[in-house]
């Protein structure tokens, strides 16, 4: 089963709580992201936990020394949340630190490790200075984040299957889910809900898709058929 994750992907903590209240029952997760947690901080985190009743994934993407990675995965488990982004271009110690420091706590979150960004595409990569393929790259980011003890990546739906030979027991959660008839926006990598469960994702990620459509509640219904219709056919 694919899991569907709302982004609330807003800088005022009032619309967040107001879509998590509106969505709850037609979404599995609820998705606190860098916009929303910079502007209204770890409180918010604690109210939509508690004003949807869903499991909340807090997606930081941390990214800095091990040390440093360790105390803010150590902070944030502490705010009753099911998972948490690391970024695995941190490398493999500062991954290390935050899967242990995150398991300090009564009820940890996941770790969930990102592999590429799904608004990267290999031309992105190479500005950076990074020539390895695109493909080589995720492959070594899945297997770091399955040595280190994580409990899952993030990666586009392009990538499914590079993750799924690289680490088979990793959860595999995909953002960068298009409507068929949206425009990607900002993202370069996408694929349709349909096709990212045909493909075995574990959780897709929605924000836009849902939040900007006229009609939310009945866009995250079409979601979760999409879901549903992908896995009869499975
Ligand atoms: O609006 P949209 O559906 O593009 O939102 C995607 C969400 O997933 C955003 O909150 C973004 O930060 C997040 N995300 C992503 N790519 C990743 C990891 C997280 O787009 N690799």
């Amino acid at each position: 089963m694919t899991l569907l994750a709302l982004a609330l992907d807003t800088p005022d903590a009032e619309e967040a709580v107001r879509w998590a209240k509106l969505l709850a029952s037609h979404v599995d997760v609820m998705k606190v992201g860098l916009e929303l947690f910079v502007s209204a901080g770890p409180d918010v985190v604690r109210r939509v936990v508690d004003s949807s009743e869903r499991p909340v994934f807090l997606d930081l993407k941390l990214d800095d020394i091990p040390r440093t990675v360790a105390g803010a995965a150590r902070a944030a488990s502490r705010l009753g949340i099911d998972w948490l982004t690391v970024h695995t271009a941190a490398g493999e110690a500062a991954c290390a630190a935050a899967a242990e420091a995150a398991r300090e706590v009564d009820r940890p979150p996941r770790l969930l490790g990102v592999t590429v960004l799904t608004s990267l595409g290999q031309r992105d990569l190479k500005a950076t200075g990074m020539t390895a393929d695109l493909e080589a790259i995720v492959d070594r980011r899945a297997r770091l984040a399955a040595a280190v003890g994580m409990e899952g990546v993030v990666c586009a739906g392009t990538d499914l299957s590079t993750v799924a030979q690289a680490a088979p027991v990793l959860e595999r959660v995909v953002p960068g889910v298009r409507r068929a008839t949206t425009e990607p926006d900002d993202q370069s990598r996408v694929v349709t809900a349909a096709e990212a469960a045909a493909a075995g994702a574990s959780m897709i990620v929605v924000g836009r898709g849902i939040v900007r459509a006229p009609d939310p509640v009945r866009a995250a219904v079409e979601v979760r058929e999409e879901l549903a219709s992908a896995r009869a056919m499975r």
